[in-house]
Protein backbone atom coordinates (compact mmCIF):
# COMPACT_ATOMS: atom_id res chain seq x y z
CA UNK A 1 0.00 0.00 0.00
CA UNK A 2 2.93 2.47 1.10
CA UNK A 3 4.55 1.80 -2.11
CA UNK A 4 1.67 2.50 -4.08
CA UNK A 5 0.88 5.79 -2.24
CA UNK A 6 4.52 6.48 -3.30
CA UNK A 7 4.52 5.60 -6.78
CA UNK A 8 1.17 7.92 -7.14
CA UNK A 9 3.12 10.59 -5.22
CA UNK A 10 6.24 10.09 -7.78
CA UNK A 11 3.45 10.47 -10.82
CA UNK A 12 2.10 13.71 -9.26
CA UNK A 13 5.16 15.43 -8.72
CA UNK A 14 6.47 14.68 -12.17
CA UNK A 15 2.93 15.66 -14.22
CA UNK A 16 3.88 19.07 -11.56
CA UNK A 17 7.29 19.53 -13.00
CA UNK A 18 6.86 18.56 -16.83
CA UNK A 19 3.71 21.27 -16.43
CA UNK A 20 5.74 24.03 -14.84
CA UNK A 21 8.33 23.65 -17.30
CA UNK A 22 5.90 23.00 -20.44
CA UNK A 23 3.89 25.74 -19.72
CA UNK A 24 6.08 28.58 -17.56
CA UNK A 25 4.04 31.93 -16.34
CA UNK A 26 6.87 34.81 -17.30
CA UNK A 27 6.93 37.51 -14.51
CA UNK A 28 10.20 40.35 -16.31
CA UNK A 29 11.90 42.79 -13.50
CA UNK A 30 10.60 45.73 -14.55
CA UNK A 31 12.89 47.42 -12.50
CA UNK A 32 15.45 46.88 -14.70
CA UNK A 33 13.52 47.31 -18.00
CA UNK A 34 14.39 50.45 -19.70
CA UNK A 35 10.76 51.38 -21.44
CA UNK A 36 12.35 54.76 -23.34
CA UNK A 37 14.55 52.75 -25.90
CA UNK A 38 11.56 51.30 -28.23
CA UNK A 39 12.29 51.91 -31.37
CA UNK A 40 9.67 50.81 -34.40
CA UNK A 41 10.34 50.55 -38.30
CA UNK A 42 9.22 52.78 -40.73
CA UNK A 43 6.66 50.49 -41.67
CA UNK A 44 5.04 49.64 -38.26
CA UNK A 45 1.53 51.23 -38.03
CA UNK A 46 -0.53 53.11 -35.16
CA UNK A 47 -4.00 52.66 -34.97
CA UNK A 48 -7.63 52.83 -32.41
CA UNK A 49 -10.17 50.63 -33.05
CA UNK A 50 -14.02 50.60 -32.49
CA UNK A 51 -17.27 48.41 -33.09
CA UNK A 52 -20.59 49.95 -34.49
CA UNK A 53 -22.72 48.96 -31.29
CA UNK A 54 -20.43 50.38 -29.02
CA UNK A 55 -20.36 54.03 -30.29
CA UNK A 56 -22.87 54.80 -33.01
CA UNK A 57 -26.02 54.79 -30.95
CA UNK A 58 -29.66 53.54 -32.26
CA UNK A 59 -28.65 50.16 -32.79
CA UNK A 60 -31.93 48.83 -32.36
CA UNK A 61 -32.43 46.21 -34.55
CA UNK A 62 -29.86 43.70 -33.51
CA UNK A 63 -29.80 40.82 -30.97
CA UNK A 64 -27.88 43.20 -28.53
CA UNK A 65 -30.56 45.69 -28.46
CA UNK A 66 -33.06 43.02 -27.88
CA UNK A 67 -30.87 41.32 -24.61
CA UNK A 68 -30.09 44.76 -22.97
CA UNK A 69 -34.18 44.89 -22.59
CA UNK A 70 -34.30 41.33 -21.12
CA UNK A 71 -33.81 39.83 -17.88
CA UNK A 72 -32.40 36.70 -16.72
CA UNK A 73 -34.36 34.11 -14.78
CA UNK A 74 -34.20 35.87 -11.63
CA UNK A 75 -35.60 39.01 -13.06
CA UNK A 76 -32.28 40.44 -13.61
CA UNK A 77 -31.43 42.98 -15.83
CA UNK A 78 -28.88 41.23 -18.55
CA UNK A 79 -26.41 44.75 -18.45
CA UNK A 80 -25.24 45.96 -15.49
CA UNK A 81 -27.83 48.69 -13.47
CA UNK A 82 -30.37 47.74 -16.29
CA UNK A 83 -28.04 50.36 -18.72
CA UNK A 84 -28.53 50.65 -22.48
CA UNK A 85 -26.46 51.27 -25.31
CA UNK A 86 -28.97 53.90 -26.29
CA UNK A 87 -27.09 57.23 -28.44
CA UNK A 88 -24.04 55.89 -27.21
CA UNK A 89 -21.37 58.01 -28.41
CA UNK A 90 -23.61 58.93 -31.19
CA UNK A 91 -20.30 58.40 -33.57
CA UNK A 92 -23.01 57.52 -36.34
CA UNK A 93 -23.28 61.58 -36.77
CA UNK A 94 -20.13 62.41 -35.23
CA UNK A 95 -17.82 60.86 -37.46
CA UNK A 96 -16.38 63.65 -39.00
CA UNK A 97 -15.38 65.12 -35.62
CA UNK A 98 -14.35 61.74 -34.08
CA UNK A 99 -11.88 61.62 -37.23
CA UNK A 100 -10.53 64.63 -36.36
CA UNK A 101 -9.87 63.16 -33.23
CA UNK A 102 -8.25 60.26 -34.38
CA UNK A 103 -6.32 62.69 -36.80
CA UNK A 104 -5.21 64.54 -33.62
CA UNK A 105 -3.34 61.83 -31.61
CA UNK A 106 -1.20 60.82 -34.84
CA UNK A 107 -2.03 57.40 -35.56
CA UNK A 108 -2.77 56.60 -39.40
CA UNK A 109 -5.09 53.43 -38.99
CA UNK A 110 -8.53 53.16 -37.65
CA UNK A 111 -10.38 50.11 -37.32
CA UNK A 112 -14.38 49.99 -36.65
CA UNK A 113 -17.06 47.67 -37.77
CA UNK A 114 -19.79 47.76 -40.03
CA UNK A 115 -23.68 47.23 -38.14
CA UNK A 116 -25.02 44.07 -40.35
CA UNK A 117 -28.42 44.72 -38.92
CA UNK A 118 -28.49 48.54 -40.40
CA UNK A 119 -27.01 47.68 -43.43
CA UNK A 120 -29.69 44.65 -44.06
CA UNK A 121 -32.08 45.52 -41.35
CA UNK A 122 -34.63 42.88 -43.57
CA UNK A 123 -32.94 39.31 -44.95
CA UNK A 124 -31.95 40.19 -48.12
CA UNK A 125 -32.88 44.30 -47.87
CA UNK A 126 -30.41 46.47 -47.81
CA UNK A 127 -30.39 50.32 -46.99
CA UNK A 128 -28.64 52.45 -49.30
CA UNK A 129 -28.68 54.95 -46.75
CA UNK A 130 -26.67 52.93 -44.11
CA UNK A 131 -24.69 51.36 -47.26
CA UNK A 132 -23.60 55.44 -47.97
CA UNK A 133 -23.25 56.27 -44.36
CA UNK A 134 -20.08 54.24 -44.09
CA UNK A 135 -19.03 55.42 -47.62
CA UNK A 136 -19.08 59.02 -46.23
CA UNK A 137 -17.28 57.24 -43.57
CA UNK A 138 -14.31 55.81 -45.52
CA UNK A 139 -14.27 58.99 -47.70
CA UNK A 140 -13.68 61.24 -44.78
CA UNK A 141 -10.78 58.83 -43.19
CA UNK A 142 -8.94 58.78 -46.92
CA UNK A 143 -9.80 62.58 -47.16
CA UNK A 144 -7.61 62.72 -43.60
CA UNK A 145 -5.08 59.85 -44.80
CA UNK A 146 -5.97 58.08 -42.34
CA UNK A 147 -6.20 54.14 -43.49
CA UNK A 148 -9.80 52.61 -43.12
CA UNK A 149 -9.93 49.04 -41.33
CA UNK A 150 -12.96 47.19 -41.29
CA UNK A 151 -14.20 44.68 -39.16
CA UNK A 152 -17.26 42.93 -40.32
CA UNK A 153 -18.84 41.02 -37.67
CA UNK A 154 -18.14 42.61 -33.83
CA UNK A 155 -20.57 40.37 -31.96
CA UNK A 156 -23.86 41.78 -33.79
CA UNK A 157 -26.28 40.00 -35.18
CA UNK A 158 -29.58 41.40 -37.02
CA UNK A 159 -32.57 40.29 -35.23
CA UNK A 160 -34.06 38.28 -38.48
CA UNK A 161 -30.66 36.36 -38.52
CA UNK A 162 -30.75 35.49 -34.89
CA UNK A 163 -34.48 34.05 -35.22
CA UNK A 164 -32.93 32.17 -37.63
CA UNK A 165 -31.00 30.46 -35.23
CA UNK A 166 -28.01 32.56 -36.12
CA UNK A 167 -24.44 31.18 -35.78
CA UNK A 168 -26.07 28.05 -33.99
CA UNK A 169 -26.48 26.51 -37.68
CA UNK A 170 -24.08 26.35 -40.22
CA UNK A 171 -26.56 26.43 -42.62
CA UNK A 172 -27.33 29.99 -41.81
CA UNK A 173 -23.50 30.96 -42.51
CA UNK A 174 -24.34 31.79 -46.19
CA UNK A 175 -26.88 34.68 -45.10
CA UNK A 176 -23.74 36.73 -43.69
CA UNK A 177 -21.63 35.30 -46.39
CA UNK A 178 -23.95 37.39 -48.63
CA UNK A 179 -23.57 40.80 -46.74
CA UNK A 180 -20.11 40.44 -46.62
CA UNK A 181 -19.74 39.79 -50.35
CA UNK A 182 -22.75 42.89 -50.45
CA UNK A 183 -20.51 45.66 -48.75
CA UNK A 184 -17.11 44.39 -50.02
CA UNK A 185 -17.83 45.10 -53.44
CA UNK A 186 -19.06 48.56 -52.42
CA UNK A 187 -15.96 49.44 -50.20
CA UNK A 188 -12.98 47.07 -51.63
CA UNK A 189 -11.61 49.78 -54.15
CA UNK A 190 -11.25 52.23 -51.10
CA UNK A 191 -10.36 50.01 -48.09
CA UNK A 192 -7.69 47.26 -48.22
CA UNK A 193 -8.00 45.82 -45.19
CA UNK A 194 -10.63 43.61 -43.57
CA UNK A 195 -11.08 41.69 -40.03
CA UNK A 196 -13.94 38.69 -41.03
CA UNK A 197 -14.94 37.95 -37.60
CA UNK A 198 -14.09 39.68 -33.98
CA UNK A 199 -13.13 37.82 -31.14
CA UNK A 200 -15.15 34.30 -32.59
CA UNK A 201 -14.31 32.56 -28.94
CA UNK A 202 -15.74 35.50 -26.65
CA UNK A 203 -18.47 35.17 -29.30
CA UNK A 204 -19.19 31.87 -28.72
CA UNK A 205 -18.09 31.62 -24.47
CA UNK A 206 -19.64 34.34 -23.41
CA UNK A 207 -22.83 33.77 -25.41
CA UNK A 208 -23.71 29.90 -24.85
CA UNK A 209 -21.36 28.97 -21.78
CA UNK A 210 -20.60 32.41 -19.55
CA UNK A 211 -24.32 33.75 -20.43
CA UNK A 212 -23.07 37.07 -20.04
CA UNK A 213 -23.89 37.72 -24.15
CA UNK A 214 -26.97 37.09 -26.23
CA UNK A 215 -28.47 34.68 -26.23
CA UNK A 216 -27.45 33.60 -22.92
CA UNK A 217 -27.25 30.12 -22.89
CA UNK A 218 -25.43 27.90 -21.12
CA UNK A 219 -24.71 25.21 -23.07
CA UNK A 220 -21.57 24.24 -23.34
CA UNK A 221 -21.54 21.87 -26.39
CA UNK A 222 -23.39 24.13 -28.56
CA UNK A 223 -20.75 26.89 -27.98
CA UNK A 224 -18.35 24.68 -29.25
CA UNK A 225 -20.29 24.27 -32.45
CA UNK A 226 -20.73 28.00 -32.70
CA UNK A 227 -17.57 28.34 -32.72
CA UNK A 228 -16.84 26.17 -35.01
CA UNK A 229 -19.33 27.64 -37.27
CA UNK A 230 -17.53 30.63 -36.55
CA UNK A 231 -14.47 29.62 -37.98
CA UNK A 232 -16.17 27.74 -40.92
CA UNK A 233 -17.61 31.49 -41.58
CA UNK A 234 -14.62 33.20 -41.28
CA UNK A 235 -12.51 30.81 -43.87
CA UNK A 236 -16.11 30.98 -46.36
CA UNK A 237 -16.18 34.85 -46.08
CA UNK A 238 -12.58 34.73 -46.57
CA UNK A 239 -12.53 33.06 -50.10
CA UNK A 240 -15.59 34.47 -51.29
CA UNK A 241 -14.43 38.10 -50.66
CA UNK A 242 -10.60 36.78 -52.33
CA UNK A 243 -13.05 35.78 -55.81
CA UNK A 244 -14.27 38.91 -55.97
CA UNK A 245 -12.84 42.16 -57.78
CA UNK A 246 -10.03 43.80 -55.67
CA UNK A 247 -10.28 40.31 -53.62
CA UNK A 248 -6.36 39.45 -54.35
CA UNK A 249 -5.16 43.17 -53.30
CA UNK A 250 -6.85 43.04 -49.82
CA UNK A 251 -6.02 41.67 -46.93
CA UNK A 252 -8.74 39.64 -45.19
CA UNK A 253 -8.02 38.19 -41.53
CA UNK A 254 -9.61 36.94 -38.77
CA UNK A 255 -9.08 38.58 -35.18
CA UNK A 256 -8.66 35.97 -32.11
CA UNK A 257 -8.37 37.36 -28.32
CA UNK A 258 -5.71 35.17 -26.93
CA UNK A 259 -5.75 34.77 -23.00
CA UNK A 260 -3.82 32.60 -20.64
CA UNK A 261 -5.23 30.36 -18.20
CA UNK A 262 -2.25 29.64 -15.76
CA UNK A 263 -3.10 27.57 -12.74
CA UNK A 264 -3.74 29.36 -9.66
CA UNK A 265 -1.91 27.01 -7.50
CA UNK A 266 0.82 25.39 -9.69
CA UNK A 267 1.65 22.57 -7.02
CA UNK A 268 -2.14 21.53 -7.59
CA UNK A 269 -3.57 18.88 -10.47
CA UNK A 270 -7.16 20.12 -10.53
CA UNK A 271 -5.99 23.93 -11.00
CA UNK A 272 -3.68 22.83 -14.03
CA UNK A 273 -6.40 20.10 -15.44
CA UNK A 274 -8.84 23.22 -15.56
CA UNK A 275 -6.35 25.23 -17.24
CA UNK A 276 -5.75 22.91 -20.10
CA UNK A 277 -9.13 22.15 -20.84
CA UNK A 278 -9.70 26.19 -20.88
CA UNK A 279 -6.77 27.08 -23.13
CA UNK A 280 -7.62 24.12 -25.02
CA UNK A 281 -10.99 25.14 -25.77
CA UNK A 282 -10.53 28.68 -26.18
CA UNK A 283 -7.25 29.30 -27.52
CA UNK A 284 -6.59 25.87 -29.32
CA UNK A 285 -9.65 25.16 -31.14
CA UNK A 286 -9.24 28.24 -32.85
CA UNK A 287 -5.39 28.18 -33.67
CA UNK A 288 -5.73 24.37 -34.54
CA UNK A 289 -8.20 25.07 -36.88
CA UNK A 290 -5.95 28.32 -38.95
CA UNK A 291 -3.34 25.86 -38.43
CA UNK A 292 -4.72 22.29 -40.18
CA UNK A 293 -8.28 23.56 -40.36
CA UNK A 294 -8.76 20.59 -37.67
CA UNK A 295 -11.12 20.92 -34.53
CA UNK A 296 -10.34 17.97 -32.44
CA UNK A 297 -12.04 18.06 -28.97
CA UNK A 298 -13.03 15.54 -26.26
CA UNK A 299 -13.84 16.04 -23.29
CA UNK A 300 -16.43 13.18 -21.74
CA UNK A 301 -19.56 14.81 -20.46
CA UNK A 302 -18.40 17.96 -21.51
CA UNK A 303 -17.92 18.75 -25.10
CA UNK A 304 -16.55 16.66 -27.96
CA UNK A 305 -16.14 17.77 -31.37
CA UNK A 306 -14.37 16.21 -34.33
CA UNK A 307 -14.18 18.40 -37.43
CA UNK A 308 -11.72 18.83 -40.73
CA UNK A 309 -12.07 21.43 -43.38
CA UNK A 310 -9.55 21.24 -45.89
CA UNK A 311 -10.16 24.72 -46.96
CA UNK A 312 -9.22 26.48 -43.38
CA UNK A 313 -5.28 26.24 -43.52
CA UNK A 314 -3.98 29.36 -44.24
CA UNK A 315 -6.99 31.55 -44.95
CA UNK A 316 -6.25 34.47 -43.52
CA UNK A 317 -3.62 37.14 -44.56
CA UNK A 318 -2.80 38.06 -41.00
CA UNK A 319 -4.06 37.17 -37.57
CA UNK A 320 -5.36 39.85 -35.75
CA UNK A 321 -4.63 39.81 -32.17
CA UNK A 322 -6.60 41.31 -29.30
CA UNK A 323 -4.63 40.68 -25.77
CA UNK A 324 -5.99 41.99 -22.48
CA UNK A 325 -5.10 39.97 -19.64
CA UNK A 326 -4.16 36.06 -18.51
CA UNK A 327 -6.42 34.26 -15.97
CA UNK A 328 -5.40 32.54 -12.97
CA UNK A 329 -8.07 29.69 -12.29
CA UNK A 330 -9.03 27.48 -9.26
CA UNK A 331 -10.75 24.28 -9.76
CA UNK A 332 -13.72 24.39 -8.05
CA UNK A 333 -16.22 21.37 -7.19
CA UNK A 334 -19.22 22.17 -9.04
CA UNK A 335 -20.36 20.22 -12.29
CA UNK A 336 -21.12 23.00 -14.55
CA UNK A 337 -18.44 25.89 -13.73
CA UNK A 338 -15.65 23.55 -12.45
CA UNK A 339 -13.41 26.52 -11.69
CA UNK A 340 -12.85 30.43 -10.87
CA UNK A 341 -11.12 33.07 -11.50
CA UNK A 342 -8.59 34.06 -8.63
CA UNK A 343 -6.46 36.87 -8.34
CA UNK A 344 -3.71 37.55 -5.78
CA UNK A 345 -2.62 40.52 -3.54
CA UNK A 346 0.30 41.94 -5.46
CA UNK A 347 -1.89 42.11 -8.77
CA UNK A 348 -1.94 45.22 -10.20
CA UNK A 349 -5.83 45.34 -11.57
CA UNK A 350 -7.89 46.83 -14.11
CA UNK A 351 -11.49 48.59 -13.73
CA UNK A 352 -12.29 44.93 -15.57
CA UNK A 353 -11.39 41.99 -13.92
CA UNK A 354 -8.05 41.89 -15.40
CA UNK A 355 -4.81 42.18 -14.16
CA UNK A 356 -1.86 44.50 -15.73
CA UNK A 357 -0.09 42.01 -17.53
CA UNK A 358 2.44 42.74 -20.42
CA UNK A 359 4.28 39.73 -20.30
CA UNK A 360 0.75 38.00 -21.21
CA UNK A 361 1.11 40.05 -24.69
CA UNK A 362 4.48 38.97 -25.02
CA UNK A 363 3.77 35.47 -24.78
CA UNK A 364 0.40 35.84 -27.06
CA UNK A 365 2.33 36.93 -30.06
CA UNK A 366 4.54 34.22 -29.14
CA UNK A 367 1.91 31.66 -29.54
CA UNK A 368 0.54 33.05 -32.88
CA UNK A 369 3.73 33.15 -34.35
CA UNK A 370 3.40 29.76 -34.51
CA UNK A 371 0.51 30.04 -37.28
CA UNK A 372 3.47 32.05 -39.62
CA UNK A 373 1.18 34.97 -40.63
CA UNK A 374 1.51 38.28 -40.37
CA UNK A 375 0.28 39.90 -37.41
CA UNK A 376 -1.43 43.08 -36.27
CA UNK A 377 -2.43 43.69 -32.81
CA UNK A 378 -5.99 44.67 -33.62
CA UNK A 379 -6.58 45.28 -29.73
CA UNK A 380 -5.32 46.64 -26.37
CA UNK A 381 -6.39 48.64 -23.79
CA UNK A 382 -7.63 49.30 -20.39
CA UNK A 383 -10.38 50.23 -18.57
CA UNK A 384 -9.29 52.89 -15.99
CA UNK A 385 -11.73 55.81 -15.27
CA UNK A 386 -9.55 56.92 -12.85
CA UNK A 387 -6.94 57.31 -15.32
CA UNK A 388 -4.31 56.22 -12.97
CA UNK A 389 -2.80 53.12 -14.46
CA UNK A 390 -3.34 54.30 -18.23
CA UNK A 391 -0.13 55.59 -18.97
CA UNK A 392 1.73 52.53 -17.38
CA UNK A 393 -0.65 50.15 -18.82
CA UNK A 394 0.43 51.59 -22.65
CA UNK A 395 4.07 52.12 -21.97
CA UNK A 396 4.31 48.25 -20.69
CA UNK A 397 2.43 46.27 -23.32
CA UNK A 398 3.68 48.56 -26.00
CA UNK A 399 7.33 47.38 -24.64
CA UNK A 400 6.35 43.30 -24.68
CA UNK A 401 4.75 44.09 -27.95
CA UNK A 402 8.39 45.75 -29.15
CA UNK A 403 10.01 42.83 -27.39
CA UNK A 404 8.82 40.70 -29.16
CA UNK A 405 9.36 42.46 -32.16
CA UNK A 406 13.18 42.55 -31.61
CA UNK A 407 13.08 38.91 -31.37
CA UNK A 408 11.61 38.62 -34.97
CA UNK A 409 8.16 38.74 -34.34
CA UNK A 410 6.48 39.79 -37.62
CA UNK A 411 3.91 42.47 -36.06
CA UNK A 412 2.65 45.00 -38.92
CA UNK A 413 0.45 47.23 -36.44
CA UNK A 414 -1.24 48.23 -33.40
CA UNK A 415 -4.44 49.22 -32.65
CA UNK A 416 -5.70 51.02 -28.90
CA UNK A 417 -8.77 49.96 -27.96
CA UNK A 418 -10.34 52.07 -27.59
CA UNK A 419 -10.73 55.45 -29.30
CA UNK A 420 -13.37 57.05 -27.04
CA UNK A 421 -15.47 55.26 -23.79
CA UNK A 422 -18.28 53.58 -24.96
CA UNK A 423 -20.66 50.64 -24.19
CA UNK A 424 -18.76 48.20 -22.54
CA UNK A 425 -21.48 45.32 -23.56
CA UNK A 426 -22.56 43.33 -20.33
CA UNK A 427 -20.40 46.33 -18.19
CA UNK A 428 -22.30 49.13 -19.80
CA UNK A 429 -20.93 52.32 -20.08
CA UNK A 430 -19.28 51.62 -16.23
CA UNK A 431 -16.08 50.73 -17.96
CA UNK A 432 -14.42 53.15 -19.55
CA UNK A 433 -11.56 52.32 -22.25
CA UNK A 434 -11.21 55.36 -24.09
CA UNK A 435 -7.88 57.46 -25.39
CA UNK A 436 -10.87 60.05 -24.99
CA UNK A 437 -12.81 59.97 -22.02
CA UNK A 438 -17.26 60.87 -22.98
CA UNK A 439 -19.13 62.62 -21.25
CA UNK A 440 -22.51 60.61 -22.33
CA UNK A 441 -24.57 63.86 -21.27
CA UNK A 442 -23.02 66.48 -23.89
CA UNK A 443 -21.19 64.24 -25.88
CA UNK A 444 -17.50 66.40 -25.20
CA UNK A 445 -14.84 64.21 -25.98
CA UNK A 446 -11.44 64.60 -23.95
CA UNK A 447 -8.29 63.47 -24.49
CA UNK A 448 -7.11 61.32 -20.88
CA UNK A 449 -4.05 62.46 -19.35
CA UNK A 450 -2.44 58.86 -19.22
CA UNK A 451 -3.31 58.74 -23.28
CA UNK A 452 -0.51 61.01 -23.78
CA UNK A 453 2.04 57.94 -23.23
CA UNK A 454 0.26 56.61 -26.42
CA UNK A 455 0.34 60.04 -27.59
CA UNK A 456 4.61 60.03 -27.60
CA UNK A 457 5.34 56.66 -28.33
CA UNK A 458 3.33 57.01 -31.38
CA UNK A 459 4.67 60.35 -32.87
CA UNK A 460 8.19 59.64 -30.87
CA UNK A 461 8.95 55.91 -31.87
CA UNK A 462 10.50 56.08 -35.17
C1 LIG B 1 -13.98 43.28 -27.65
C2 LIG B 1 -14.39 44.71 -27.47
C3 LIG B 1 -14.45 45.05 -25.99
C4 LIG B 1 -13.06 44.84 -25.41
C5 LIG B 1 -12.92 45.22 -23.96
C6 LIG B 1 -12.88 42.82 -26.73
O1 LIG B 1 -13.17 41.55 -26.30
O2 LIG B 1 -13.64 43.04 -28.99
O3 LIG B 1 -15.60 44.93 -28.10
O4 LIG B 1 -14.94 46.31 -25.73
O5 LIG B 1 -12.71 43.50 -25.55
O6 LIG B 1 -13.57 44.33 -23.11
Amino acid sequence: MLEFLLVIAIVYIVIIIYFHYQYPELHWDWEKINIQKIKFSNSFFWGTATASHQVEGNCNNNNWSVWEKSKDEEGIPRIKNNQKSGLACDHWNRYKEDIELIKKIGVTHYRFSLEWSKIEPIKGQYNQESIDHYSNIIDSLIEKNITPVITLHHFTNPIWFDEMGGFEKEQNIDYFVSFCEIVFSKYSSRVKNWCTINEPEVYSVMGYFAAIFPPGKKQPQLAVEVLKNLLIAHTNVYNSLKNLPNGENCKIGIVKNIMQFDPYRRWNLLDWLVCRIADKIYNGITLSYLRNGRININYPFFVKINYKSDKAQLATDFFGLNYYSHSHLKFKFDLYEFFENKFFDSDTMTDMPYVIYPEGLYRAIKEVEKINKPIIITENGIADSKDDRRGLFIERYIYAMNRAIQEGANIQGYFYWSLMDNFEWAEGYDMQFGLYEVDFKTQKRTLRNGSNKFVDIVNGSK
